[in-house]
């Protein structure tokens, strides 16, 4: 059997047909890889993001999960879409379109429950999730009141508590102060461990190298720049700088000014240093 989750050949997608937003993408990720998507703003990411979701739905072209075409009429069929809904999990961008019951709580559990996954393993997902991301205080709280941190890592929990195979994260570190953001990563880091593929769009160059064994770059164009490993990716900075994620940075020293590229990078001073 493929070990192909997702594929997709010359997708094409523009929102009310007049605002392009993938312009002939091809992907295939592996099942139990970690994949980012890397690019300037309303470079697309969220939309394939979203198309992989089954959200939205290719204007052209082919997009396969585990081996079959995915269509809109796939998801009118109820057993289809609630097995779709339990492999595949979004972390939305912006967390308030994820979160809309009156609590936490209610929030967190709504998906598991609309899934008729059991009460008994709901809760013990629940109080794992909890403890690991910290939210035990937000759990009565209205979602609108928390700040975007707390937001986003309630979204995660809401996602997170299905337990799917896949999990696509949009942007899942924006906003979150460093400790967070260095928790967040170890739960996507141990959930693909054991086995989930992970599919995350990020700017954020600093987790690049942790969340992904395969890259994908895309273009103002709103196709792929390039893909390939981290390495290969990370030290292109021509690429980097062309698209947004890498800026030229000037600054005066002494009398003189010096311009050079400036990058996002180096968990550690001194690789920041190298560059
Ligand atoms: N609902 C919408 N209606 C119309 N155009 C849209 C809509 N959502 C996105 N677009 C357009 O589609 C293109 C791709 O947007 P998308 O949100 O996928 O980019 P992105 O790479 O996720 O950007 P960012 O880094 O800012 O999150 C952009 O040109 C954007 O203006
Ligand atoms: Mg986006």
């Amino acid at each position: 059997m493929s070990n192909v989750v997702f594929e997709l050949r010359d997708v094409y997608f523009s929102y009310l047909g007049k605002f392009e937003a993938l312009c002939g993408v091809d992907i295939a990720i592996e099942k139990g890889k970690k994949v980012s998507v890397i690019g300037a703003n309303g470079s697309g990411k969220s939309t394939l993001l979203h198309l992989l979701d089954g959200l939205i739905f290719a204007d052209k072209g082919s997009v396969k999960f585990q081996g079959k075409e995915l269509s809109e009429r796939d998801f009118n069929d109820e057993d289809f879409s609630r097995n779709f809904r339990r492999s595949v999990g979004l972390v939305f961008q912006d967390p308030d379109i994820q979160l809309f019951c009156p609590t936490v709580k209610e929030d967190i559990i709504f998906g598991p429950l609309q899934l008729g996954i059991e009460k008994e393993e709901i809760k013990k997902r629940l109080d794992e999730l909890v403890t690991i991301l910290n939210i035990g205080d937000l759990l009565n709280r209205p979602p609108h009141e928390l700040s975007i941190g707390e937001k986003r890592k309630v979204a995660l929990a809401s996602s997170l508590i299905i337990n799917p195979d896949v999990l696509l994260l949009d942007e899942p570190t924006a906003g979150l102060d460093p400790l967070t953001t260095r928790h967040i990563m170890d739960l996507l880091i141990s959930a693909n461990a054991s086995g989930k593929t992970i599919i995350t769009s990020t700017h954020d160059l600093h987790i690049v190298e942790e969340i992904s064994d395969l890259v994908y770059v895309f273009s103002h164009e709103k196709k792929i720049a390039k893909f390939g490993q981290v390495d290969l990716i990370l030290e292109d900075i021509e690429l980097l700088e062309a698209n947004n994620l890498a800026h030229i940075h000037s600054h005066r020293h002494k009398d003189k000014i010096h311009i050079h590229p400036h990058v996002h990078l180096g968990h550690h001073p001194e690789e920041e240093n190298l560059r």
